[in-house]
């Protein structure tokens, strides 16, 4: 469903800052029937959701972070002389978008302050200095935010080309996950092929991508979930070792099977305890969620023991380039995961798509926790 609607006399956003100016009641255009299609770009050049139609193009925005998703109009965006403007097909949902919809995961400093994480489209305009890319070209992008929108500005170092069998859709599902996964499965964590990776929620955006390419790059790969039916799915993807969380102990799970070299771990301080368990000696854990909160006791003497690392990482606060940049992480995950899906051996696993105007009803989706794979929002 689409978020409510009030209408309103106010005029477009005068910020001109790098961050929508927060406005204390959401403005939003009462839908009719026949009106144009409700997009628009904020201050920064990225376009907004969502929600009703409305009957005149700059006169309706939305409130980032705000509870109530609605459909903003402002400029189109012009690419900075390293960006490039994409106009969107398809943006994915993330968890961090629930949460920054709720006030909880406010933007990193100077990022557009919209939904919007990854996307995937065609290339519309090129800034001066962008080399490598032409207008046409069919593309993904991973976002410090703005990809519930018509159009998106982007540095070019973000951008990554739509792998060949994957239909332009599908390719909004991949940036934040194959970033993701290679960065902290590879980059910071070194799997190696004959070792064992433990995908702690397997059926997420996250799980199911993980286990595709640890699986195509030779490694064993346990994973936990909570239901049969996710867990089958796990296995159809190449998952070794199905762990259903709610009634086994995922700790006597991987002791059994040697201890896990790597875990990729969404819960946080829930799982921080017995995650340091079930590694094995050498073994490196890699937080990435804090689905169980953020605080907890950390033994380190079991740590030291098991000469074991502990790291956490996000990728939205990375810089755009530099050292641990996104441009790094994009480049990473160009080398390590674009050659498995040009082959087939990795796979988009889409769980449901939602038009851009039910943001509302694809944010519900994501949140019942009934999702295998990702959810996204199509904009045709
Ligand atoms: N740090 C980063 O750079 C980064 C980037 C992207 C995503 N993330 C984080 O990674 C996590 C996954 O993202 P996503 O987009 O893939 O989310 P998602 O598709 O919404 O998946 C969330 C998963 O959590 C699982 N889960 C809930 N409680 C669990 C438990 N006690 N044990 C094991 N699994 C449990 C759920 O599976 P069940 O139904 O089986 O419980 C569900 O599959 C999120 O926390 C997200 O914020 C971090």
């Amino acid at each position: 469903m689409v978020s409510q609607t009030r209408s309103s006399s106010s005029d477009k956003p005068s910020g001109t800052g790098n961050v929508l100016p927060c406005l204390p009641d959401p403005i939003v255009c009462a839908p009719e029937p026949d009106c144009r299609q409700p997009y628009a770009v904020d201050p920064l050049r990225s376009l907004i959701p969502m929600g009703g139609a409305c009957d005149s193009i700059g006169r309706v925005r939305a409130i980032a972070g705000s509870d109530q998703l609605s459909v903003v109009t402002l400029p189109d965006p012009d690419p900075g002389p390293t960006e490039v403007v994409i106009d969107v097909v398809a943006a994915g949902v993330n968890r961090a978008d629930l949460l920054q919809r709720r006030g909880l995961y406010p933007p990193p400093p100077g990022a557009v302050d919209t939904l919007g994480l990854e996307v995937s489209g065609r290339i519309s305009a090129l800034g001066a200095h962008v080399a490598g890319w032409s207008i046409g070209d069919e593309v993904c992008a991973l976002l410090a935010g703005g990809g519930y929108a018509e159009k998106v500005a982007v540095p070019a170092v973000q951008v990554l080309p739509k792998p060949a069998d994957v239909d332009l859709v599908s390719a909004a599902a991949l940036p934040e996950v194959a970033c993701t996964v290679a960065s902290n499965v590879y980059d910071t964590a070194h799997l190696e092929s004959h070792e064992l990776l433990l995908v702690h929620g397997g059926s997420s955006g996250i799980g199911t991508h993980a286990i595709q390419v640890a699986h195509a790059l030779g490694s064993r790969v346990a994973v936990t979930a909570r239901t049969p039916a996710k867990l089958a799915r796990c296995r159809e993807l190449g998952a070794d070792v199905l762990i259903n969380y709610s009634k086994d102990d995922f700790v006597e799970v991987i002791r059994e099977s040697g201890g896990a070299a790597v875990i990729l771990d969404i819960m946080g301080a829930a799982y921080l305890e017995r995650n340091i368990k079930a590694l094995r000696t050498g073994g490196r854990l890699v937080v990435i969620g804090m689905q169980g909160g953020v605080k907890a006791e950390l033994n380190i003497g079991a740590l030291m023991a098991k000469r074991a690392s502990v790291s956490g990482t996000t990728l939205r606060s990375r810089p755009v380039e530099g050292a641990g940049s996104k441009a790094e992480v994009v480049a990473t995950t160009r080398r390590i995961t674009w050659p498995l899906l040009d082959a087939g051996k990795v796979r988009p696993i889409v769980d449901s798509t939602f038009p851009l105007a039910d943001a509302d009803a694809a944010h519900a989706r994501l949140d019942s926790g009934d999702a295998i794979g990702k959810v996204l929002l199509t904009l045709d």
